[in-house]
C-alpha cells in the first residue's frame, strides 16, 4: 500500500518592504546591517541574520568562513547560537535572513540550509512557539513564513530519540 503523507505549508510573499509590519521591516534592516560582519573570502557569498528575542533584543550574526571549509558556520546559526548563549532562557520570536554576493545581483530570497532550519527549530521546540522567518535577497520579493515547518516540514524531533 502506498500512503501519501501531506503537510500544508503557507509562505507569504510581498514585493516591497512597505508591506511588512514595522517589527518585520526593522528586523530585516538589522539583518542587512549585519552583512558588514560577514567573513566570506572563499564563497564571496555574504549572508546575515537578525534574531528578535521575546525581550525585544535583536542579536545579529553573519556567515563566518574558514580555510578549512567545513569549519565555517552559516549566518543563521551564528546568530541564533549567540542569542541563546547570551540570553539564556529568553524565547526567540523571529529571524530575518538576507544575503548578497560580489558576483551578481541577488534578487531573490535566500533559503536557509537544512542544518540552519534544524537548528532554528530546536528553539521553537524549546520555547513552544513558532519562529517567524523574514527572508530577502539584496532586493526583490520578501518571503514571510510562520515557522521552520514551512521550509522543513518533516524535521527531526526529539521524539525519535525516545524508545517507543
Ligand atoms: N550560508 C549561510 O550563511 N546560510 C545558509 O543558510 C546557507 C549558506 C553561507 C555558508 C557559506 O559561507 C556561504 O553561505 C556559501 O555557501
Amino acid at each position: 500500500m502506498i500512503e501519501t503523507v501531506k503537510r500544508e505549508v503557507k509562505l507569504l510573499s510581498v514585493s516591497d518592504k512597505s508591506e511588512l509590519s514595522s517589527a518585520d521591516a526593522e528586523l530585516l534592516d538589522s539583518a542587512k546591517k549585519a552583512l558588514n560582519g560577514a567573513y566570506a573570502p572563499y564563497s564571496k557569498f555574504h549572508v546575515a541574520a537578525a534574531v528578535l528575542l521575546e525581550n525585544g533584543v535583536v542579536v545579529k550574526g553573519s556567515n563566518q568562513e574558514n580555510m578549512a571549509y567545513p569549519s565555517g558556520l552559516c549566518a543563521e546559526r551564528v546568530a541564533i547560537f549567540s542569542a541563546s548563549a547570551n540570553y539564556p532562557g529568553v524565547a526567540v520570536k523571529a529571524i530575518s535572513v538576507t544575503a548578497r554576493t560580489d558576483e551578481f545581483k541577488l534578487e531573490h530570497p535566500v533559503m536557509c540550509c537544512g542544518a540552519c532550519l534544524q537548528s532554528v527549530s530546536e528553539y521553537e521546540k524549546r520555547y513552544g512557539n513558532q519562529i517567524r522567518m523574514i527572508l530577502q535577497g539584496e532586493s526583490g520579493p520578501i518571503y514571510i513564513a510562520e515557522g521552520t515547518q514551512t521550509f522543513l516540514p518533516f524535521q527531526f524531533d526529539g521524539e525519535s530519540l525516545k524508545k517507543e
